[in-house]
């Protein structure tokens, strides 16, 4: 394939994962956006593998056998995945990006065939020592943030004496070894800096994300996305490779900007965020000044029924537990059957519900649940005086009110939905277990709170019957 060719898909391609992006932002077009980036993958793909330099038969031979076996655990994992997973799914895929950017890295330092000499082989070594830095970092990082995720690492942050310090630390000793790295005169003399180097990036991955609160874990998902994509971008660099520098581009600035959006979601300062080691000042995970104390009033199905019958305005919120009880098409049933008898319902979605940015959306669209009745935080928390009933189904964190009573409280400061000013709140969980930030919920026990305990789907399949009745 010419090299004209060449450049001609990799600006289709670009075209194309930049429509993607614009489709994805929204849930109408999201369809569409992963259409156009699949288009424009397999165009880079092939592109790719027609090259001039890739062409040579035993060379095209080897990456088909990798990508039939990458591809083929790629395709298991996603089909056993459980929609719940797919966060943990996702930062696993974040640490592979890392780990790819530090095995190109050493494969390019100690490539025989590279002659560089002067400025050029200055520039080459100064992109792999940044390429094998972040992607170590995104590697380690997102490991542990996989096991945070997956509830095998504990959500309490490591709070180490003197961490920021440790952090700085190993920032002035990465930039020495770098500089000793750059003035080797062979590749041995190389090594010994650059796996140095890498051993520290590992162990700052996992000591920023280890620092993290359990609250606090939505900005590193969409962090440590950002810093996978500058590790593609770094890839690239040391490849040569334009596509890759310009995709690991947007997937690094849109994850910046999505990290954005998350820290004013959580109320948290982006800057501290990029720093890592965040979000753990605010207070501790234990007990909380206003730790919660009294009784809470159960009801059954039947009165959650006739509560939401009499009811003109109704308000849903979306959690977590409903993407575990796998409830949102009965919730649909229970909205369409609702809005048949002329009462008013809207859903409520918090930037963090879930456990993944736009977890509830992609749960309402799958059950078909009308876009124009789902209602973003900001849009709709002025709404709740107003409304008479407010179901939340299998959430916790995001309608916990000691977030704005409680200066002492891990989520201080953190925005939330203000349920407990409708007229009734129904909470729908199985316990009285915390969510995952591991904070007491002063809501269950206020006077206008019921608590509705048992499976979400299971409870919302016989509030559906009563219903119906
Ligand atoms: P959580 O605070 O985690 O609360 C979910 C609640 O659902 C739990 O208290 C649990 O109580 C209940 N539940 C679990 N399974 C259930 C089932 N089968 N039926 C009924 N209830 C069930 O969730 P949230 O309110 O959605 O808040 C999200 C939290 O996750 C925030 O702290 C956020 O910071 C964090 N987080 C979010 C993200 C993103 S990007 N969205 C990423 C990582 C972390 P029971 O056990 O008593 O049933």
């Amino acid at each position: 394939m010419s090299q004209g060719l060449i450049t001609v898909s990799y600006i289709g391609a670009t075209i194309l994962f930049i429509l993607s992006l614009g489709g994805l932002s929204n849930p109408e077009t999201a369809r569409r956006g992963n259409l156009f980036g699949i288009i424009g993958m397999t165009l880079a793909v092939l592109a790719t593998l027609l090259s001039s330099r890739l062409s040579g038969a035993s060379n095209l031979v080897i990456i088909l056998v990798a990508m039939a076996i990458g591809g083929s655990v790629g395709v298991f994992a996603a089909i056993r995945v459980k929609m719940t997973q797919m966060p943990e799914l996702v930062a696993l895929m974040h640490s592979l990006v890392g780990l790819a950017a530090v095995l190109v890295g050493y494969a390019n330092y100690i490539d025989p065939s590279s002659h560089l000499t002067g400025a050029e082989k200055t520039i080459h070594e100064m992109e792999i020592y940044i390429g094998v830095l972040i992607g170590a970092v995104t590697f380690s990082g997102s490991v542990i943030a996989f096991g945070k995720l997956a509830g095998r690492i504990s959500g309490k942050p490591l709070t180490l004496p003197g961490r920021h310090q440790f952090n700085f630390g190993l920032l002035i000793v990465t930039v020495m070894l770098g500089k000793v790295f750059l003035n080797a005169s062979t590749i041995g003399a190389g090594m010994t800096p650059l796996l140095l180097m890498t051993l520290l990036a590992l162990v700052f991955g996992v000591h920023m994300v280890m620092a993290i609160g359990g609250a606090d874990m939505p900005v590193v998902v969409s962090m440590l996305n950002s810093y996978s994509g500058w590790a593609a971008a770094a890839t690239g660099f040391m490849l040569s490779n334009d596509l890759l520098i310009v995709v690991g581009a947007l997937v690094g600035s849109s994850g910046a900007i999505l990290s954005y959006i998350m820290c004013r979601a959580m109320n948290r300062k982006f800057l501290s965020v990029i720093g890592g080691g965040f979000g753990t000042d605010g207070g501790s995970t234990t007990s909380s000044a206003a730790a919660p104390a009294g009784e809470v009033v159960a009801v059954t199905a039947l009165e959650t029924a006739e509560l939401l019958r009499e009811a003109k305005n109704v308000i849903i919120v979306p959690g977590y537990g409903m993407a575990v009880a796998q409830a949102q098409h009965t919730v649909f049933e229970i909205t369409k059957l609702l809005r048949s008898k002329n009462i008013n319902v809207r859903f409520a979605i918090h930037p963090v519900a879930g456990r993944m940015p736009g977890h509830m959306n992609v749960l309402l669209a799958e059950a078909k649940v009308p876009y124009d009745i789902v209602m973003e935080m900001d849009e709709i928390n002025d709404d709740f005086p107003t409304t008479d009933v407010t179901m939340v189904i299998g959430a916790n964190d995001i309608v916990n009110p000691s977030a704005m009573e409680d200066p002492n409280s891990p989520i201080a400061g953190m925005p939330v939905l203000e349920v407990w000013k409708s007229e009734t709140s129904i909470v729908m969980k199985r316990s009285m277990a915390s969510g995952y930030a591991g904070v007491d919920n002063p809501l269950f026990y206020k006077e206008n709170n019921r608590m509705l305990f048992g499976d979400a789907k299971k409870m919302l399949d016989e509030v559906l019957t009563h219903l119906r009745a």
